[in-house]
């Protein structure tokens, strides 16, 4: 039994020596394999199998984001963070630890606790193991409804996992394109192997290259060592390249010679490095229309649109609106919600005829809302935001209102979140991307940070939401 504990390998990841001495001390029964940075833990994980992991959480190991990208990149990892006390609440860390972590422990390390929770970690990741779909599908949340749409969605996504050739997504705002695309690395042979989603729309441009394909040490001034690109960390599993349509155009390049070619070349290297991953795209932009306006390459298009598939707006799922309601619904109420039953019947008439701009991040917000909002035991139209007939009538009048106080929403939230966009967008519930589209319907500006003009169609279908 002793002997079999042994035997068991975590990885930690600890950017402090003497942290990393006090860890291998605390984990005794452990065999303890430690390293300093992301990058090389990204390595380790590629040379070794971890099925369990831990990081020392501190400044020096990288902003949230990063933590969160490495994070869904190895989430076949059971991982336990350790914070101090006083970063719990900074930085996003509360998001990465619900979303992304089997658990977190305080500093100063309980040796008792930790190993106690390691264990129990190691122990569910043998479990989740021995349940084919589980381990991989943990995190990622199943595409539910009963639909004709639906129905169809999931035949093409369960024909797209039986091959690795390119697939193109497209589809409305918030209609469920990265759950799509989850699905069909769940359902092919690379489940168990990295998922990692890239947002073109959300790199700044000068910095898409490098992250994409990485560097080498000393390829430009900063460059203080090797950084992995994101494709290579993808490599054995699937890159998911959402809003394709904002790629810029050297990198379009770039990312067609990867697809012709299956290597990378890192930056500031000479040696092409073979990389073998399935490419799944999407784009909330009909990217027929990019090519024919000139802003997309077609012979990446046609490279990248091998197997198209469109995800159905929610208006077009029927009966699911009112199933995708109870589910979130059970999902987000929270302990402040008890006395909440369901919606009233009002309430899901209101649902049924709404025209969901927005699609299902919109009803995710709207029910997130109401659950806020409501003061009775049933949630009312108003508590999803949607207005009285009464007041319908004055349509004009209401889309000025609302547009300005969408405006004035967003001046308010940049400025509570110190004009961070990442910030900002967490507050307001939405998307990154949908940040950006705001600020770009509105023309305001986040600091520090170069942004292409987005398109005005892309606002305009976003108008309502
Ligand atoms: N059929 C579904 N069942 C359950 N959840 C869904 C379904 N469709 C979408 N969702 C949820 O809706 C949210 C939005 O989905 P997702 O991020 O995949 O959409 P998207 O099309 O990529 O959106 P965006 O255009 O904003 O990037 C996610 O929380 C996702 O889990
Ligand atoms: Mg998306």
């Amino acid at each position: 039994m002793l002997e079999e504990r042994m035997n068991r390998k975590v990885l930690c990841i600890v950017s402090d020596d003497t942290q990393a001495q006090l860890l291998r001390q605390a984990l005794i029964a452990w065999d303890v394999r430690s390293v300093s940075n992301f990058d090389d833990a990204q390595r380790e994980l590629s040379d070794e199998r971890y099925i369990v992991g831990l990081f020392v959480h501190d400044r020096r190991l990288g902003m949230s984001a990063d933590i969160k990208t490495f994070l869904i990149t190895n989430h076949t990892v059971e991982w336990v963070g350790v914070y101090a006390e006083a970063h719990l609440n900074k930085d996003g860390s509360q998001e990465l630890i619900s979303e992304h972590l089997y658990d977190y422990h305080t500093l100063p390390i309980d040796p008792v606790r930790l190993t106690y929770t390691l264990g129990h970690a190691y122990g569910r990741a043998q479990l989740y193991r021995a349940l084919p779909q589980a381990t991989a599908g943990r995190g990622m949340s199943a595409i539910l409804g009963h639909s004709a749409a639906i129905t169809r969605l999931r035949d093409h996504i369960g024909r797209a996992a039986r091959v690795t050739a390119p697939v193109l997504i497209w589809g409305e705002s918030g209609t469920g394109k990265e759950l799509a695309a989850q699905a069909i690395h769940l359902k092919s042979s690379r489940v168990g192997q990295p998922f990692v989603p890239i947002n073109c729309g959300a790199i700044a441009p000068s910095l898409i290259q490098s992250e994409l394909f990485g560097y080498e040490r000393g390829a430009f001034t900063g460059a203080t060592r090797d950084k992995v690109g994101l494709i290579e960390s993808a490599n054995g599993g699937t890159l998911f390249l959402d809003e394709i349509g904002d790629l810029p155009n050297e990198l379009q390049a770039n990312l067609l010679r990867f697809l012709q070619e299956k290597t990378i070349t890192r930056l500031g290297s000479t040696c092409a490095v073979p990389v073998d991953v399935r490419v799944i795209a999407a784009s909330h932009v009909k990217l027929e229309q990019a090519v024919a306006k000139g802003m997309f390459r077609q012979d990446l298009y046609y490279r990248l649109s091998v197997l198209p598939l469109t995800v159905p707006a929610l208006r077009e799922r029927g009966d699911d609106l009112t199933l995708l309601a109870e589910h979130f619904f059970v999902t987000y109420a929270s302990d402040k919600a008890f006395r909440l039953k369901g919606y009233s019947e009002a309430a899901l008439k209101a649902i049924a005829e709404h025209d969901w701009p927005g699609n299902v991040r919109e009803l995710i917000n709207r029910v997130r809302r109401a659950l806020v909002m409501a003061e009775g035991r049933l949630i009312r139209p108003e508590d999803l935001g949607f207005l009285s007939p009464a007041a319908l009538t004055h349509e004009a009048e209401l889309d000025e209102t609302r547009l300005r106080a969408e405006q004035q929403a967003l001046r308010e939230c940049l400025e509570r979140s110190s004009r961070n966009v990442s910030l900002a967008a967490r507050r307001l519930g939405v998307s990154r991307t949908t940040m950006y589209r705001l600020l770009s319907k509105h023309n305001l500006h986040a600091a520090g940070r170069e942004r292409p003009k987005l398109r005005q169609s892309a606002a305009d279908e976003e108008a309502n939401y």
